[in-house]
Order: C-alpha cells, then structure tokens, then sequence
C-alpha cells in the first residue's frame, strides 16, 4: 500500500510505529523497512519480514532535533566533524552504544550505527515520532535479504508478500546506501561506501582514514558479505572489448555502445558521472531484471575514488554469480 505523505499519512504511520508496526520509508538514499528501535517485537518483525538473520545490526535513524546522546555514549571529535558536516544526510556512523541500543539492534555488539536521512519526508516521520517519545527508528533497506535496496515506493511494495503501509518520497536522489563509517577507534574506517567518499571524510577529519571495505568478512555487517545486492538473472562485469563474446540474448549496460558489441545484443546506457550513476543503478537493474535476458554484462566504472560505492555494489552483485 503506498501513501502519498500529508501530514495525516505521516501522523497515521507514526501511530503504526508506535503501535509496534513496521513501515516503509523514504531516504534520500534508499527506502528503508522501518520500526521503533527500542521495541525488541517491531524490530524483529522487520527481520522476518526481511528474512534477515537477527545477528546483523540495524542502523538507527534520528531525527535532526534528536542528536545521538541517547543511544551513543560518546562520540570522539572527528566523529562530531563528521556529522556536523554531513548530517542530515547519507552518513553512517558507527559510535559506543548507551544501555538504551539493545543487543537487537546492535547484533550484540558495544556500538551503534546512527544516521540522520535528509529526505523531509523521513524527517518529518522521525520528528512525528519523538514528539510521541520514541527516540529513533531502525531502519534496513527495504528489501528482502540479500536483494536489491528499493529506491521507489512501488519496490518496496512489490518487494514483500505481506502488504507494508509505505510513504511514497518519490525515486531516491542517491540511490545506492549510506556511506558507513566506524567511528570507535582513533581514526575513521570506512565499512561502507557510498555517496560521502574516504576523501570527503579525509577532507572533514583532517586524519587518515582507514578503508575497511573488503578486509572486515564480518556478517555482522551484511552489506560486507560478497555475495549481496544481487538481481535475479545473472550479472557479471564485462570490458568493453570483450562484450564481443556476450550470447545475443544478454543486454550490455555501459557507458558507450562497444564497436565490439553483437548486433544482436541490447544496449543500455548509463550516466558518465558517478552521482547519477549510482542515482539509476538499482531501478536500471530492477527494470533489466523483469526483460528475460540470460544476462546482464556490466562495463566496470572507473578505479576512482568517487566511484567507490558503485563498483562496490556491482562487484558484489557480480560475486553472487561466480
Ligand atoms: O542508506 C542506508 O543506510 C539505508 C537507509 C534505509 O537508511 N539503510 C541501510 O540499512 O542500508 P541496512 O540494514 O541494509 O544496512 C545497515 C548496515 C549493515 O551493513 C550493518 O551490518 C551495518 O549497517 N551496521 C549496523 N550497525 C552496525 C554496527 N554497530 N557496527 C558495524 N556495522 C553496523
Ligand atoms: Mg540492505
């Protein structure tokens, strides 16, 4: 079910909340499968609706007017730089957790993930709800385990069997997930990319920031696993020059049609700039997903640093099918 958000959808979806129900909800990143983060019942409600294990730690989102103190013991000052910068917004961090971020959002860990989402709809949300006392929303992509994370209302919806009262924000503006950055030690790791890159977190700490992408095998961080954000039919990355190759039913997705490419063989353009790149990326393969090709063949994006949280997702949704 999706709903437009006036202030009464929005008032409606707090009283669901609140009532220990799940909801789904808009970020400028991705839509989120969200519940009351201090309710152990809701929360494990949004891990069986996900077909989530229950050890994978879910990240809290607050409102702007909420700041962190109620669920993080403290915060060291590069992690304070780093949310006054870039709160509200797509960043993650990981900090202490206080007795009130329970063992079931944390996956029994001695931190939190927090973030606070620009997107107003959210905002306005989150904002409804602390004024009925509830102090943050968990919040997991709204996707089954292991699949793509929604960036429109209709994914979600078509996502899960039950129905889920979403509010629609329209396309995300992002489109791939919250940059995570692990905040506990005495420099910045980076345990997930996305549109705030090692540079911008370098840029605002003025320290050297670990990447600790690809070195944590942890499940514990699920967007870690290799084998993750992955559409149904096959995808695999493909040079341009070797697209020559590719069976005639499988489509290319790149940024220029290859000279080498079969007649035969559909062609599906992206963006040159890694913003609105990333912006497409999962409703281009959503979309992709639902034509019947045997194949979807990736040209890989540039080695840059600004291309970091895209190559990432394609080279794990690429790791399902090796
Ligand atoms: O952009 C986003 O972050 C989206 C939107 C909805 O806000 N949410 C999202 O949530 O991507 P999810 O659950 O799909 O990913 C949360 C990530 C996982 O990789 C999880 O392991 C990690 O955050 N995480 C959560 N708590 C953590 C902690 N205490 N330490 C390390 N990683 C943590
Ligand atoms: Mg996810």
């Amino acid at each position: 079910m999706i709903f437009s958000p006036t202030p009464n959808n929005i008032a409606q979806a707090a009283q669901i909340i609140a009532a220990g129900g799940i909801i789904g909800l808009p970020t400028e990143t991705v839509y989120g499968l969200a519940a009351d983060a201090s309710n152990a019942d809701a929360v494990g409600l949004v891990y069986t609706t996900k077909g989530r294990p229950s050890d994978h730690p879910l990240i809290v989102h607050l409102a702007p007017q909420a700041g962190t103190l109620h669920w993080a013991a403290t915060a060291p000052s590069f992690a304070r730089d780093l949310i006054k910068s870039f709160w509200p917004g797509p960043l993650t961090v990981v900090l202490p957790r206080t007795a009130h971020a329970g063992d079931f959002i944390t996956g029994r860990q001695k931190t939190v993930a927090l973030r606070c989402p620009a997107h107003p709809v959210a905002q306005a949300l989150l904002q409804a709800c602390l004024e009925a006392g509830i102090h943050g929303l968990a919040a997991p992509s709204a996707n089954r385990f292991g699949r793509m994370s929604p960036t429109t209302a209709q994914h979600v919806v078509d996502e899960f069997d039950t129905p889920v009262f979403t509010l629609d924000g329209g396309a995300c503006e992002v489109g791939i997930e919250s940059t995570i950055v692990d905040c506990t030690g005495a420099m910045p790791r980076i345990l997930r990319h996305g549109a705030i890159t090692l540079d911008d977190v370098a840029r605002v700490t003025g320290l050297v920031v670990l990447d600790a992408v690809g070195h944590n095998n942890s499940p514990r961080v699920s967007g870690s696993l290799a084998a993750h954000y992955a559409p149904a039919t096959p995808l695999l990355l493909c040079a341009a020059q070797d697209s020559g190759k590719l069976a005639s039913t499988a489509v290319y997705v790149g940024f220029d049609k290859p000279v080498q490419l079969p007649m035969s063989c559909a062609f599906h353009a992206m963006p040159s700039d890694a913003t609105l790149y990333a912006r497409q990326l999962y409703a281009t393969l959503r979309n992709l997903d639902t034509m019947g090709y045997s194949q979807i063949a990736v040209q890989p994006v540039p080695p840059s640093i600004a291309w970091a949280g895209v190559r990432d997702r394609l080279g794990r949704a690429a790791a399902t099918f090796a």
